[in-house]
């Protein structure tokens, strides 16, 4: 008789502590056991010679969603989670986008009719909102955060999605009233338009443009701003996407001042640089993503504000656009910078370029890549320890990785719906061979093996990150304590 459904024998398995050489026992959908020589499983894996690292969690990735500019991403549920699962990621948090107007109810509900029918992988969902007036903030959010949509988003900028000061402050106080986490776009919207302006009028078109179009002190002002926001309210806030040297010391000191703003960057801002841009013709479009892609220089302070925990982990913000009329080009042949839909897709290939940067490179230890792709996403949005870590009681959400194997990514070589990828090219070591997903073999050898529908919704508490400090400001509490109608 068999002691476990599957053991996984004889691997180095990895936590954000360490690393250990240990079996892993799996009943049903979870790790019951981990040790040296474990009993008998009904299936059991070799690992000898590989990595057993816990199933990637990827905190933001746009999936099935119209963006802010008003443009269908190219993946649905089903292409975009069975590339996750081939990268290793076994949770994704994505997005159930409200557009002005509508229902956030409904949109949720909406959403989660397309994940069910398409996830392989397990999710749970941010909620966007660009309309938070006082129907969606006081009637439909307190039962939405309930049931399990504990964080929301917010965009500073974009034509569709952004919200003005007094919307960001008026939501920040409803989610201190739900605890939900507010996840923030943070960019300038006034000077990303005025340079857009600007350099449109005196014939600068092409994609290379996309970056003085976001100027670096528009994420500067932005996450100054909102850090401003966050202390006079005492609602805990995690900015997004932090490209900048400078993004990263306004984190710093507001941190340093007790503001409870934690951050993230994400795989292209690690890896890829504004030069990718400059591409002849058209080309340079397959790297407009915003923040724009910025120095080498930005890379050197991103990885010491991770090192230094002003940033807590690295997402994909997967957002694919196909660089044709559905997509990309979708203004038409000859778009400006202006018109090029912002994003690329990332959730295939965050842990693989990471594992490189950082553990194939030698510049940092499992634990460090464990911690900001598995550990900590999961530990901020209230999914630990259920996800991201292999120890007894978590979900049997598992990577074996070859650390040594040689990849040369193509555009031919990848699996989202995108059609190219802005990493083709480049070789890397380092590959997630066979991935579990609530110990059911998920992906095996450059193969998805489980069907779509078969991944599970999330619901979460808010976690520790949401809890405000209880420095509430005497400016902010005098409008609480004379009774003042917030919104
Ligand atoms: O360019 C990007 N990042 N597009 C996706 C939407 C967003 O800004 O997060
Ligand atoms: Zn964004
Ligand atoms: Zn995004």
């Amino acid at each position: 008789m068999a002691d476990y459904d599957i053991v996984i024998r004889g691997g180095t398995v990895g936590s954000s502590a360490g690393t250990f050489e240990a079996d892993v026992g799996i009943t049903g959908d979870t790790v019951v056991a981990l040790g040296r020589n474990l009993g008998a499983g009904k299936r059991n894996i070799d690992a000898k010679g590989k990595l057993v690292l816990p199933g990637g969690v990827d905190a933001h990735a746009h999936i099935e969603q119209l963006s802010g500019m008003g443009v269908m991403g190219a993946d649905n549920f089903e292409s975009a989670t069975g590339a996750a699962a081939l990268g290793g990621t076994t949770t994704v948090v994505c997005f159930a986008a409200q557009h002005k107007g509508k229902s956030l109810t409904k949109v949720v509900e909406d959403y989660h009719v397309l994940a069910k029918r398409g996830a392989i992988i397990d999710y749970a969902m941010h909620m966007i909102l660009a309309d938070p007036n006082a129907r969606v903030l006081k009637e439909e959010l307190p039962a939405l955060v309930k049931s399990g949509h504990s964080s929301i988003k917010l965009f500073m900028t974009y034509e569709h999605t952004k919200v003005d000061d007094e919307q960001l402050l008026d939501t920040l106080v409803a989610a201190r009233e739900n605890r939900a986490l507010v996840c923030v776009h943070a960019e300038n919207n006034g000077m990303i338009s005025w340079m857009g302006r600007r350099l449109v009028e005196r014939g600068y078109r092409d994609p290379r443009f996309h970056g003085p179009h976001h100027p670096r002190l528009c994420e500067t002002e932005a996450i100054y701003r909102l850090a401003a926001f966050s202390e006079l309210i005492d609602q805990p806030v995690i900015v997004y996407h932090v490209s900048t040297a400078e993004g990263a010391k306004v984190i710093r000191e507001a941190r340093g001042r007790g503001v409870k703003m934690f951050a993230e960057t994400c795989t292209q801002y690690l890896t890829l640089t504004v030069d990718d841009l400059v591409k002849p013709g058209l080309e340079g479009a397959k790297w407009v993503c915003s923040p724009p892609l910025r120095l080498q220089s930005d890379q050197e302070a991103l990885w010491h504000a991770l090192e230094i925990g002003d940033l807590q982990f690295v997402s994909s913000d997967h957002a694919p656009y196909r660089f044709d009329a559905t997509g990309k080009l979708r203004a038409g042949p000859e778009p400006s910078f202006k018109e090029i839909a912002n994003g690329m897709p990332g959730l295939e290939l965050r842990l693989p370029l990471l594992f490189d940067a950082m553990v194939s490179k030698g510049r940092y230890g499992i634990e460090q890549f464990v911690e900001w792709t598995a550990t900590a996403p999961a530990r901020m949005y209230g999914l630990s320890p259920r996800k991201g870590q292999i120890t007894i009681g978590s979900d049997a959400d598992i990577c074996i990785w070859d650390p040594k194997r040689r990849t040369t990514i193509s555009d031919a070589g990848v699996h989202d719906n995108t059609g190219y990828t802005p990493y083709a090219g480049r070789t890397i070591e380092g590959w997630p061979v066979t991935v579990l997903r609530r110990g059911e073999i998920i992906a095996d050898d450059g193969k998805v093996k489980a069907s779509a529908g078969s991944g599970a919704f999330l619901p979460r508490d808010p976690g520790e990150a949401a809890k405000p400090t209880g420095r509430l400001s005497p400016e902010f509490d005098e409008t609480r304590n004379f009774g003042a109608k917030l919104y």
